[in-house]
């Protein structure tokens, strides 16, 4: 499922970004500038972000 649609990145994405360390939404946007354009994929990134933390 796309998340962020201004630079086309899914889920998936996301999570396998947190999986490898991105443990904010700053880190996030660095790594896959999700959330870097629009901003309206900010509140779903963080809830993926807050999800897969609690896996990890
Ligand atoms: Fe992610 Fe616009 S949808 S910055």
């Amino acid at each position: 499922m796309y998340v962020c649609l201004c630079k086309g990145i899914t889920d998936h994405q996301i999570e396998a970004a947190v999986h490898e360390g991105a443990h904010s939404l700053g880190k996030l946007r660095k790594t896959l500038g999700v959330a870097s354009q629009c901003g309206k994929c900010a509140s779903l990134t963080r809830e993926i972000l807050d999800e897969t933390l609690q896996e990890v």
